[in-house]
Parts: structure tokens; sequence; C-alpha cells
């Protein structure tokens, strides 16, 4: 789900809470469609609608233990990754987005454009890693092996001549972005896959599936291999999900939760 769309999903939500300190159950409101000449009468006259309980964004579990990705992901970098990075992320924004209801109840034109770059990077933060986690899984499992996605690695193959191919493109990509951010593999809704980065935490937001996205922050890697994000990228394709990009692929993979 588009992130603008989360928003205005959770709107009344936010509001309910905001003026029913009973709890999240449903409440009235007025509408916003009826206008009279007096708010006195305005108030007493206007329908009401329900609206549905506020529900703030949660940190997801990590599907593996934190050890289970070594050697090539450190036990020490995916708990300070998923517990502190990624959490970071998910507290922000809410608060970000809790204010921003606040502002829109009082038509505070100024708060909202000042909101807006923190929802974004706390937003994108919150997106991309809920992809990544899932993403990845013990080297050794039969999810880990390229051949647990055929037709994906069938469309790599035709798409860039072969699978090694593809990796090689795709780390020539990941390793000349600047500073932080992601490369991703998509599907458009063409079938074409496509390699792109995004930087910071800006997600993908146009209309395609998302098969992969790596994480090409400092945090992702720095504590294990320092500068070296050549071997990070290269030690990654031995815990990849393929199980999970190959959902992705033919359409079949749950919607990620956020
Ligand atoms: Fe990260």
């Amino acid at each position: 789900m588009q992130f603008s769309s989360l928003l205005f999903v959770q709107l009344p939500a936010f509001l309910s809470n905001l003026t029913n300190p009973s709890g999240p159950t449903p409440i009235v409101a007025s509408s916003p469609s009826i206008v009279t000449s007096s708010a006195s009468t305005m108030a007493a006259e206007a329908p009401k609608v329900a609206v549905a309980p506020l529900e703030k964004y949660m940190l997801p579990p990590l599907p593996y233990k934190y050890h289970e990705l070594e050697p090539y992901i450190s036990e020490q970098i995916m708990k300070l990754h998923h517990d502190k990075h990624h959490r970071a992320y998910v507290d922000k924004l809410n608060a970000a987005m809790e204010a921003h209801v606040k502002a829109l109840a009082v038509s505070d034109v100024k708060a909202q454009i000042e909101l807006q770059q923190a929802i974004k990077f706390n937003g994108g933060g919150h997106i991309n890693h809920a992809l990544f986690w899932p993403s990845l899984c013990p080297p050794g499992l039969l999810a880990s092996e390229p051949n647990s996605a055929p037709l994906l690695i069938e469309a790599l193959t035709a798409q860039f001549g072969s699978f090694d191919a593809f990796k090689e493109r795709f780390k020539v990509l990941l390793l000349a972005l600047q500073g932080s951010g992601w490369g991703w593999l998509v599907k458009t809704q063409r079938n074409v896959l496509e390699l792109r980065t995004t930087k910071d935490q800006d997600p993908v937001t146009d209309d395609v599936s998302v098969i992969l996205g790596i994480d090409m922050w400092e945090h992702a890697y720095y504590l294990q291999y320092w500068n070296d994000k050549a071997s990070y990228v290269d030690g990654i394709w031995n815990i990849i999900n393929w199980e999970l990009l190959e959902a992705r692929y033919d359409g079949t993979a749950a919607p990620t939760a956020l």
C-alpha cells in the first residue's frame, strides 16, 4: 500500500483517538460535507459517521534468530540494525503521523509541511526494512538456493544473459551508490525486471512489484565489513530467500505487513 494511502486510511482513526479518550472503539464524527449558516445548529444537525480505530505501526519480528545469518551478517549487526535502527524509524514515524493528524485537525498547514520530511524518511525506513528482513534467510536452507526460484531465475537469465551477469550488474549498481541508500530489483507491470537505486530511505513508490531490496546503509555492514562494501554484497547472495522472491515475482507472496 502506498504510504500516502496509509495516511488517509488512518486519519479518521487518529481523530477518533484524539476525541475519544476511552479508547479506539469506533466513534461518530461530524461530516465535513454538511455546511449550514450557523455553527451551533451544524453540530446539532450534522449526520454522524463511524470511523475506524487507530493502529500504530509496529516493529515486525525477524523471521530468524539474530545469529542465523552468520557468517555473512553478524549477530551484532542484526541486533543493532533491527532492534535499534528499524525501531527508531517506527517510533519516529508514529510520532510524525500523530503530529501530522493534530496539525490537520487545526488546519496548521505550516506544521503539516514541516512534517513531510520526517514522514517520508521514517516511513520509508520502515517500509524498506520490513521488505528487507524476510528477503533474507539462514544460509544452507533450501530457500537460500537459487533453484528455489525457477521462474525468477529463468526471467533474470533471459533478461541479463545469465544469473551471474545479473548479480554482477546489480553489484556494480550497488557499489556505485554514493552515500546511503537501497538497491532494488523490481518487476514492472509489463513483467520487465529492472534494477534501480533510491537514496537515503526513499522507498519504491511507483506501480511496480518489489522483488528484492538491499540495504546499502553503513549500519547494515560496517561493523563487520568496514568499508568493504563489495564483500558485503558478495556475501549477501548466500542468504537471499529465493523462495520468497519467487512468490513476489509470480504474485503469490502475502503483502508485506506494516
Ligand atoms: Fe538499514
